[in-house]
Order: C-alpha cells, then sequence, then structure tokens
C-alpha cells in the first residue's frame, strides 16, 4: 500500500493526553486546528486541570478510560473515525518501576498492545484513501538505549536497544510490537525516541519539578549518588512541535530520535536551578543550600545523549528553546501555578515520597 501525506487539520485519538507531555500536545494540536479525542486514564500521573484551557472547546473530547479496554477503543475509533492515533499513555517514572513494576507491564506493553490490534482492525476497514492517510505514531524515550559511557557516540535510531529498568524494558518492549505490526501486518507507523522532557504540567515526581517544589517549599533537594548521570533535557513544546512534524512528514516505518542538543549532569541542572531560583523567588539564603546526596536508584543509567541528526536533516526540526530560557520559563510556571501543584501534592504522592526516598 502507497502512503499519502495525513490529513491536515486531522481528527486525533490521542492516549495519555492528561498527562504531561500529553496534556502540552492536545493545547498545542487544538491551537493548530486539529481535534482531539483524548483517551486517558487519569491515573496518579493524569490531571484534568492541565486541560482547563479547553473546557468548553468543541475541538476537544475527553474520553475517562484504559488503554488495556479493546471493547472502548473500538467504540472509540469507530464512532470518531480519526485519522491518527497518537499514543503517550503510559506508566513513565522509573522509581516507580523499581518500587513496583507490574503495572508498566501492564499498560506499556499489553496496552500498547491492545492498542495496536484495534488501530489494526479499524485501518483495514478504512476506504483506501483513508487507509493511505492514516497514522500511528508511537511516542518512546532514549531509555530503551540503556547507558553510555562518558565520551561514547549519541544514541541514533540504529543504535542496540539495552534497556536496564523495568520502565524502558517495558517502552522497549512497546516499540518492538510497533515495529512488528508494521512489518508483519503493515500497519502505518512511526516511533519517536525522546531525551528528558521538562517544562509546564509535570508531574513533581521527576527531577526538574520535583527540585523547584522542594526548592520553593524550603525542603531538601535529593541528588541520588554522586549527581554525576548525565541526562539530554529538552523543553516539551519542541518535544510536541517535532511530534507533529514527524506525524505530518515522517516517512511510514522509520524511527525518529528526538533531543534538545543539551547534556548536563544532574548536578548541573540542579545549580542552575537553583541560580534561577534565587533570581526569581530569592529566599534570603542561596537555594543550593539545600542540596543533599542521597542514596543511589538502583541500576542507575550513567548517561543518555540523543543524536538527532536524522530528524533534522530529512524533516528540518531542531529544538528552539535554549536552556536557560526553558529553565527560567519552567520555574516561572511552577512558581505561578503553586495551586496546581499543591492539589497534586497530596495522600498518594506522599506515599512515593515515603517509599523512595525512606532509605535516604
Ligand atoms: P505522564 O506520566 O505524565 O502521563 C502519562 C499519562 O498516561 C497520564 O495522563 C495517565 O493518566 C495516562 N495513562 C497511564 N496509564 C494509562 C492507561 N492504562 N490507559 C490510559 N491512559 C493511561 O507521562 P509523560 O511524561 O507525559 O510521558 C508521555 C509519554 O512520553 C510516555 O509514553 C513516555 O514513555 C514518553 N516519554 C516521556 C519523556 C519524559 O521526559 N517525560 C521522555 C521521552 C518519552
Ligand atoms: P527523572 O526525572 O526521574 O528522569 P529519568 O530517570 O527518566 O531520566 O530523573 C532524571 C535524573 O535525575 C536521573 O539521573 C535521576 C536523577 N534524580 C535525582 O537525582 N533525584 C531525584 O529526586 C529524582 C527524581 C531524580
Amino acid at each position: 500500500m502507497s502512503h499519502s501525506s495525513p490529513v491536515f487539520p486531522a481528527k486525533l485519538l490521542v492516549t495519555g493526553g492528561a498527562g504531561f507531555i500529553g496534556s502540552n500536545f492536545v493545547l498545542r494540536a487544538v491551537s493548530a486546528g486539529h481535534t482531539v479525542v483524548n483517551l486517558d486514564a487519569l491515573t496518579y500521573a493524569g490531571n484534568l486541570d492541565n486541560l482547563a484551557a479547553l473546557a468548553s472547546n468543541p475541538q476537544h473530547i475527553f474520553v475517562q478510560g484504559d488503554i488495556g479496554d479493546a471493547g472502548l477503543i473500538a467504540r472509540l475509533l469507530d464512532e470518531h473515525q480519526p485519522n491518527a492515533i497518537i499514543h503517550f499513555a503510559a506508566e513513565s517514572h522509573v522509581d516507580r518501576s523499581i518500587l513496583g513494576p507490574e503495572v508498566f507491564l501492564r499498560t506499556n506493553i499489553l496496552g500498547t498492545f491492545t492498542l495496536l490490534q484495534a488501530a489494526l482492525t479499524y485501518w483495514r476497514s478504512l476506504a483506501a484513501t483513508s487507509a493511505q492517510h492514516f497514522r500511528f505514531l508511537h511516542i518512546s524515550t532514549d531509555e530503551v538505549y540503556g547507558s553510555l559511557a562518558p565520551s561514547a557516540p549519541a544514541f541514533r535510531e540504529d543504535s542496540p536497544y539495552a534497556p536496564n529498568s523495568p520502565y524502558s524494558a517495558s517502552k522497549a518492549s512497546s516499540d518492538h510490537l510497533v515495529r512488528a505490526w508494521f512489518h508483519t501486518f503493515g500497519l502505518p507507523v512511526l516511533t519517536t525516541n525522546c531525551s528528558n522532557n521538562y517544562g509546564p504540567f509535570q508531574f513533581p515526581e521527576k527531577l526538574i519539578p520535583l527540585m523547584i517544589h522542594n526548592a520553593l517549599s524550603g525542603k531538601p533537594l535529593p541528588v541520588y549518588g554522586d549527581g554525576l548521570n548525565v541526562r539530554d533535557w529538552l523543553y516539551v513544546e519542541d518535544h510536541c512541535e517535532a511530534l507533529l512534524t514527524v506525524l505530518e512528514r515522517g516517512r511510514v516505518g522509520e524511527t525518529y530520535n528526538i533531543g534538545g542538543l543539551n547534556e548536563q549532569t544532574n548536578r548541573e541542572v540542579v545549580a542552575r536551578l537553583c541560580a534561577v531560583l534565587d533570581r526569581i523567588h530569592p529566599a534570603g539564603a542561596p537555594h543550593d543550600r539545600l542540596i543533599c546526596f542521597v542514596t543511589d536508584r538502583p541500576g542507575h543509567d550513567r548517561r543518555y545523549a540523543i543524536d538527532c541528526s536524522k530528524i533534522h536533516s530529512e524533516l528540518g526540526w531542531r529544538p528552539r528553546e535554549s536552556f536557560t530560557s526553558g529553565l527560567e520559563k519552567t520555574v516561572s510556571w511552577y512558581f505561578e501555578h503553586d495551586d496546581w501543584v499543591k492539589r497534586i501534592a497530596s495522600g498518594e504522592y506522599r506515599n512515593l515520597l515515603a517509599q523512595n526516598y525512606s532509605t535516604s
């Protein structure tokens, strides 16, 4: 089957669109003219507050439900006839995957399988032209490639998979399923593997929002191990723009790495955050006095780095935001949305902190 460019503006079935990246994507997609059917189970990480700006917008249809519910997905596809599926829904936090891996296997592997099967049935039922335009965009992570030595070249699309945590192993499995549904059944898939995102609406269990939240509350800033682990950081809006670019112009069956060209050790990230906080929210004493080193994460990957030359040369995408401006925007957003964090920082969140930081 030949593939034509997807229809624009389109009707998109987005999974996990009430989470961090998903909600940023939904807001952007709707403002670009697309209509979004947003399927999200509203786990601890899903938050309809993120989508308050779309409350009375007919271009956004929210459905609470699980990607593992085959009947529900079949009904949604039949009723809404989307032009593409954008698959964000996942359990996404490495530390939680160490504390309780089962739900990662259920959602990330079995959930993706269920979605692929429903997508395949739906795609096969479409008229030839609609089928040629259809896309299944699977959102994945650079963590599937494992850990890099300090001077090793960055991950490329053809780097071998070597996942080390239950989270990355479950995402790697889902990537393999997506690949197989293309090669065996011809489902028109696209996969993206992205580095660490930061920005508005990120749940404060991840490094940057956790540090901002703790710093604003005068609490310790817990850096794991020696703090010299390296991540590549990308502002979430740059990621969303890359996803729309891949959806529009990516070659079916291909994988695209997305990165921020911005490798930093955790120590550097926290020090820079403290400097921004000192400027935006002076606390009488420098915020870096709150930094403390705590027990390392088991199996902690030392370094991730992304070579994003393929998406740049093929599709013309590059990150726009600098780390300095991105961090300033992010700190300002959390500072101005104290109520958003307060609503989250309740019972379930406190349990995670008690479990995850108990030996420190
Ligand atoms: P998140 O944890 O903030 O959001 C996940 C969303 O999925 C939540 O809204 C949750 O309610 C929903 N969800 C979970 N299980 C579900 C289920 N069974 N059915 C339906 N909905 C369910 O995650 P995020 O950080 O926004 O990440 C989104 C995607 O991007 C994930 O697939 C993740 O692996 C990938 N990714 C994230 C990053 C990052 O830095 N955050 C980097 C690269 C790739
Ligand atoms: P995280 O945001 O959990 O993303 P990932 O593990 O998917 O890369 O963590 C980013 C880095 O920050 C990682 O090396 C672990 C480290 N980290 C800390 O040092 N302290 C913390 O409290 C957290 C949550 C993470």
